[in-house]
């Protein structure tokens, strides 16, 4: 039970794939209380994971909407007198950014993916801070890709929302860090969800994933859940700033094959 007596909120569940789902279920099974925020379209769907998992406490919050998340951290606040970890699982790009090649971007296309995936990271931190403070410390996390820094067929406007994203964790970590507020991001390998499937191609690179991972089997949501209970525990009390990656090596790049 590493993480008895902390509170987590827990963005971005959509269904039973979502990597975030797999977070709140360890988070809870190690002893938090979770919140959950999701999309309002998705209430019926998010209702009925939180109910498998036991989770009570849950916000309807588009994080592009700076009031609806403000709304949110103060309600926390009143329940539970501050947060202690907060999770960005939130990624969304048009299916048309998504295929092709970066020149076929729009830039309307690539802004809102930069808005939904990157900025709302400061957004969700910049309310969650005070809070935080109010524990002494807390752990913000949030969810990146390897096409961050890597050109990925397809990836397009996501890889450098991506990119973003990670340069974001570091100038929060930086500014942060004088609160005993840590902030670091997960890079996992692919993961069939709902966003990864919106990526042309990402079936073959799922198949193919398996052969170049110095561990020679696929990454789970469960694999990227316990990286983040980690982080959210005391048990990395003096990790800021990093990209962890969860993905059996792969990002070690090398040609070489270890069959064996
Ligand atoms: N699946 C993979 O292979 C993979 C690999 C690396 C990183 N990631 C990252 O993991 C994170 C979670 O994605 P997932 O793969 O679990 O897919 P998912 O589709 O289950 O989750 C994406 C979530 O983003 C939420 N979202 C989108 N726009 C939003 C908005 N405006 N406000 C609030 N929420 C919004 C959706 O509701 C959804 O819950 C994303 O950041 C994704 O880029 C996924």
């Amino acid at each position: 039970m590493i993480l008895k007596g902390k509170v987590a909120l827990v963005t971005g569940v959509v269904n039973d794939r979502s990597i975030a789902t797999a977070i709140a279920r360890q988070f809870k099974e190690q002893g938090a209380t979770v919140i959950l925020s999701y999309q309002e379209p998705l209430k019926d769907r998010v209702e009925k994971i939180a109910k498998e998992l036991d989770i009570t406490d849950l916000y309807a919050v588009d994080a592009t909407n700076e009031e609806q998340v403000k709304e949110m951290f103060e309600s926390i606040d009143k329940k539970y007198n501050g947060i202690d970890t907060v999770v960005h699982a939130i990624a969304f790009a048009k299916k048309e950014e998504l295929t092709g090649g970066i020149t076929d971007s729009s830039a309307d296309g690539f802004l809102l993916a930069q808005h939904i995936s990157a900025f709302t990271l400061i957004t969700l931190a910049k309310y969650a801070t005070p809070l935080m403070e109010k524990r002494g410390g807390g752990s913000i996390e949030a969810l990146t890709y390897i096409g961050s820094t890597r050109p990925v067929p397809n990836y397009n406007a996501m890889g450098v929302a991506k990119a973003s994203l990670e340069s974001i964790v570091r100038f929060l970590a930086f500014e942060l860090g004088p609160k005993n507020i840590r902030v670091n991001s997960i890079s996992p390998g692919p993961i069939q969800t709902l966003a990864s499937r919106g990526i042309t191609g990402f079936k073959d690179m799922y198949n193919g994933a398996v052969s170049s991972q110095f561990l020679k089997r696929n990454i789970t949501a469960d694999d990227v859940a316990g990286t983040a209970t980690y982080l959210a525990s005391d048990f990395s009390t003096m990790v800021s700033g990093m990209i962890i990656f969860v993905d059996g090596g792969f990002h070690c790049g090398t040609s070489y094959t270890n069959e064996q």
